[in-house]
């Protein structure tokens, strides 16, 4: 890990489910008709859509987001055993509204006042990003929003994370990728960017290839690390 500050940065680039968007949030929002269960199934869902990101991803058998978004939720609630008419389209409904984390509104807005360049790189579809990009009023605080879709593939494909310096117009090592998944985080290190995990939920150092440079909590850490006061 590094500890002098990433000055060299011109660019912040944003993983979104889980980083900017809080997954949890839809299972929540449904805590009347899912009771005891919402964790769970937040849990449950959230596991199996990356399994489907991966999966699809080795075989070279894209399908898009929502659409994996949907079948992972489809095995969650079966095997949860959960059935109630019009849950399933009201959870999917508020996918595109989640909430965004309460460090999400500050930090943008610190970057974009020290004149740092900031994106979303997402498995996310365009549609479900700005959905959820303009239900967390975030439209003036990022420039842009790159999805898979691009490529055809899911992180941790290379060619995704390559897709943020070319579309950015910088090399790879003027951009912070930040992400609160440490799967993505690793795999974004081989890419040549910098790289910031966001360990909001406190787990444990994966034992994976890369690492990356800088371990925060939370977003409200982030312009310190990038050298802004
Ligand atoms: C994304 C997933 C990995 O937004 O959270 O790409």
């Amino acid at each position: 890990m590094r500890t002098a500050p990433l000055n060299e940065v011109s660019v912040c680039v944003f993983d979104a489910y889980g980083t900017l968007f809080d997954l949890g949030a839809a299972a929540r929002c449904c805590a009347d008709e899912l009771g005891d269960d919402a964790g769970k199934l937040a849990a449950l869902w959230r596991d199996k859509q990356l399994q489907y990101t991966w999966l699809r991803a080795t075989q070279a058998r894209h399908a898009d987001f929502w659409q994996v978004t949907g079948d992972a939720l489809d095995f969650a609630l079966e095997a949860i055993g959960i059935e109630r008419s019009g849950l399933r389209e009201r959870l999917m409904n508020l996918y595109l509204a989640l909430d965004a984390f309460p460090d999400v509104r500050d930090t943008p807005e610190r970057l974009k006042a020290a004149g740092m360049r900031t994106a979303i790189l997402s498995n996310g579809t365009p549609a479900m990003l700005s959905a959820a990009v303009s239900s967390a009023q975030l439209a003036t605080l990022l420039e842009s929003s790159f999805s898979v879709v691009e490529v055809g593939v899911f992180k941790p494909h290379q060619s995704v994370y390559r897709l943020a310096a070319e579309r950015m117009g910088v090399p790879a090592h003027a951009i912070a990728f930040v992400s609160s998944n440490a799967w993505d985080a690793h795999a974004a290190s081989a890419s040549g960017m910098r790289v910031v995990w966001c360990n909001r939920y406190e787990q444990c150092r994966e034992r994976l290839p890369g690492a990356p440079d800088f371990e925060i909590r939370s977003l409200m850490q982030l312009p310190g690390v990038l050298g802004i006061a």
